[in-house]
Formats: structure tokens, C-alpha cells, sequence
């Protein structure tokens, strides 16, 4: 069983890639939406929430935890792989992907202010991305619209607007997705930016890398079921999962009470 996290909605955008590659896995999914965003919270908040969450999924007895939020993943993965036992698979910022391949040698990075802030991204951008030019832009408000189950309309094309038109403009070909909730707005950034420019979604790889470790355990439990917990409200939840899975029940549907 897998164990998914994030502060709201935006980690079923790694979801759906576990359940693409691993359907036959059994998934418990935490939106931690009472606590959403992290985005601008003090880290110790952050790594106080991963400790409850944490120990809500080993209640669980899930044999995976992946932490599917750059910000929690910045502020907290030390801190959950030093306490807990189980193995963690956290976000990367995949910057080396769109460095790698970038021609016109610039990239842009949309994310939150505490991923740009953590050490996991800085030294990631400082071992892989040091021969191009990185533009940053925080995307203040995107998670809040996702979190509204808006992914489409004219307050995300304003917002979107604002952080893409400047690496558009600096010539970017690569525009990579630091945020898990920002994949759900993926086409509306590419009505921005055109077919030419290559929107970096790292959560396929995250998916590849977590059933790489699932398949090196000697056993697991393979309990098959699903279940989405919210801390605070459920309705985008719901029409997320429901989306992704159209067979689901609404009694998967849960409260978290920690
Ligand atoms: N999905 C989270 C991330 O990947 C959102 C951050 C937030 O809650 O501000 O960073």
C-alpha cells in the first residue's frame, strides 16, 4: 500500500501517475487542505504536519510514503528520513531534465516560495542547471485556484499571464512545473506559451521511482484499496479522484483527524 500526500488536491496529480504505472497497489491519499498552502508557512509547521501525517499513514500500515509536494518535500524529507523507518519518495524539482535539453539555454521555474527557498532546489539548480539562465517565478494564488477547482478561466489566465509571459519573453523553451497542484493547470499554460515550449512535469518519473522501490520489497501489503482523506474540505478532492478514477465511491471519501 502507498501512502500519498500533499497540502491539498495538487498530489493527485502524482497519484494519477502511481495509479497509471501500478493500479493492482492499493492507494491512502492525504489532502492536508485545513493546512493548504504550505507555500508561504514556517518550515517547522510544514515538518510538524509530515510527522502527523506520517504517523496517520503508518496507523495505516502502508509500505511506501511518497511525499507528493515540492514544499513539504523541501522542508521536510531530512527531517522524515532521519525519524521514520519507511522509505519516502519526495519531489524533485526537475530542472536537470529541462536544463539538459534546453536549446536556446533558458529555462523557467514555477513553484512556491518555500521550494525556492529550500536547499533540495539550490542545489539541484547549482549541480545541473549552472550553464543556463533559470528564470524563477513564485505562482502566488495558482494553488488557491486548484484548490477552488478551477484549472481553466480567466483568474488562472491572468495569473498565469503574469509569472510565464516573462521567461516567455527571456526566450525559455522549457517551463518546469515546481508545484504539484500546477500540472492540473497544464493546458492553460500551454495556450500561453505554445507548442514549442516543453511544460516539465516530474510526476511520471516520481511514479517510475516509487514502483522501482515497491518492486525491489521482498514482500508488501497489497491491500487494494482507496481511500482519499481531507483534512478540511472534500468537494475538489472528490472531483479530482473522481475524475482520475470514474469508478470510485463516494464513500472513499474521508476525514483526517490529525
Ligand atoms: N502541491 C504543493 C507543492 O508541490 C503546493 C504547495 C502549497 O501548498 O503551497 O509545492
Amino acid at each position: 500500500m502507498i501512502g500519498v500526500y500533499d497540502s491539498g488536491v495538487g498530489g493527485l496529480s502524482v497519484w494519477r501517475e502511481l495509479y497509471k504505472l501500478m493500479p493492482e497497489e492499493g492507494y491512502i491519499y492525504v489532502s492536508d487542505s485545513a493546512y493548504c498552502p504550505y507555500g508561504t508557512k514556517p518550515v517547522e509547521d510544514i515538518i510538524a504536519r509530515a510527522d502527523a501525517i506520517t504517523r496517520f499513514f503508518l496507523s495505516k500500515k502502508v509500505d511506501v510514503i511518497v511525499v507528493a509536494c515540492n514544499t513539504a518535500t523541501a522542508a521536510s524529507i531530512r527531517y522524515l528520513r532521519e525519524t521514520f523507518s519507511i522509505p519516502f519518495i519526495g519531489m524533485e524539482p526537475a530542472i536537470k531534465p529541462a536544463a539538459l535539453t534546453s536549446e536556446s539555454g533558458v529555462v523557467g521555474v514555477l513553484a512556491t516560495a518555500n521550494t525556492f527557498k529550500g536547499s533540495l532546489y539550490n542545489n539541484t539548480l547549482e549541480k545541473f542547471a549552472a550553464h543556463v539562465k533559470v528564470i524563477e517565478r513564485v505562482g502566488e494564488g495558482l494553488v488557491e485556484l486548484v484548490e477552488a477547482g478551477k484549472s481553466e478561466g480567466e483568474d488562472v489566465e491572468r495569473l498565469l499571464h503574469l509569472y510565464i509571459d516573462p521567461m516567455v519573453e527571456a526566450g525559455a523553451d522549457a517551463i518546469v512545473l515546481g508545484c504539484t497542484h500546477y500540472p492540473f493547470l497544464t493546458s492553460a499554460i500551454a495556450k500561453i506559451v505554445g507548442p514549442s515550449v516543453k511544460i516539465i512535469n516530474p510526476a511520471p518519473a516520481v511514479a517510475l521511482q516509487t514502483k522501482r522501490i515497491i518492486d525491489a520489497m521482498p514482500s508488501h501489503n497489497s491491500n487494494r484499496i482507496l481511500e482519499f482523506y481531507s483534512s478540511g474540505d472534500t468537494s475538489t478532492l472528490w472531483k479530482i479522484a473522481s475524475f482520475i478514477e470514474p469508478d470510485l465511491s463516494y464513500s472513499c471519501i474521508k476525514k483526517l483527524c490529525v
